[in-house]
């Protein structure tokens, strides 16, 4: 049996809370990427205000065409990771489609499972206007909420695709409404996804509560990318995405090497043999 303690044991940790993400507001900007797994988790950890267990893993760990086929089960796992290999960020998990729209208690019983069995810091849902009332039963039950409008994944197809949100003026109230439909019900923030630029301006100006900006420009109060199209992962970029690191033809490069190396006889070498 192993005398190894737990690391949580030994190490101390010290996250940023949700309501500290808050007082961000209109300051520094907040720094976030999606991280699914606990070795990329452990490195963004050192640079990254909060990390996001986003739904997206459905579509870039596991092939599928959009986040609409998640499971509470998929984001409770990768959550666990992510939790695991970090210390000091915020983790914030999605709820998936179908885990929250029915009910307010049927969202709460399932936050309190991804909080309970993650042990992660706030969920994040998908909604503006029409989520408020669930926001508000979450928060007054102790369930941290980070709210998610304009271009939102999960009504892809009532949506019609992925479509940047806010184009015709004469739609901008209706973002608006939502904005402030989920800061008055107690969102801690709230990510703006796929928006043209004055109206994620106008949303940051006038909503009390921290603006997280995906493809919603620079004047959001922070932004947030899925780590591997930021990482040259994502064979289609969004224009929104600016590429940090060419991982991609890196990992083709290590793999045909190793290829290469084990039909040439020359993997493993004498410094990985066990004498
Ligand atoms: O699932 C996700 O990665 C997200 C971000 C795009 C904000 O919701």
């Amino acid at each position: 049996m192993s005398t190894r303690p737990a690391p949580s044991a030994t190490a101390p940790v010290r996250r940023t809370t949700a309501p500290e993400i808050a007082r961000r507001k209109g300051g520094e900007p907040i720094v976030s990427l999606t991280s699914y797994h606990a070795h990329t988790a452990a490195l963004v950890d050192k640079y990254a205000d909060f990390i996001l267990v986003g739904d997206s893993l459905g579509m870039v760990m596991h092939g599928m065409e959009s986040t609409v086929g998640v499971s509470l089960e998929l984001m409770i796992m990768h959550g666990k990771a992510v939790v695991r290999g970090t210390r000091q960020a915020l983790i914030v998990v999605d709820m998936p489609f179908g885990t929250y729209e029915e009910s307010p208690s049927v969202a709460f019983r399932n936050a309190a499972r991804i909080m309970k069995e993650t042990q992660c810091g706030a969920v994040k849902l998908e909604g503006g206007v029409r989520m408020a009332e669930t926001i508000q039963f979450l928060t007054e039950r102790g369930v941290p909420v980070m709210a998610h409008i304009g271009l939102t994944p999960q009504s892809v197809h009532v949506m019609g695709g992925f479509k940047t949100q806010g184009r015709e003026e004469n739609d901008w109230q209706r973002h608006f409404d939502d904005a402030q439909a989920v800061a008055e019900a107690g969102a801690f923030s709230v990510v703006l996804e796929g928006m043209v630029e004055p109206l994620a301006a106008r949303i940051t100006r006038d909503v009390r509560i921290p603006t997280i900006g995906i493809g919603a420009s620079v004047d959001c109060d922070g932004q947030i990318l899925v780590l591997e199209d930021m990482l040259g992962l994502n064979p289609r970029t969004p224009k929104f995405v600016k590429v940090y690191g060419q991982i991609g033809p890196q990992i083709e490069q290590a793999v045909a090497d190793y290829a290469a190396d084990v039909r040439a006889r020359a993997f493993p070498t004498e410094d990985q043999v066990y004498r």
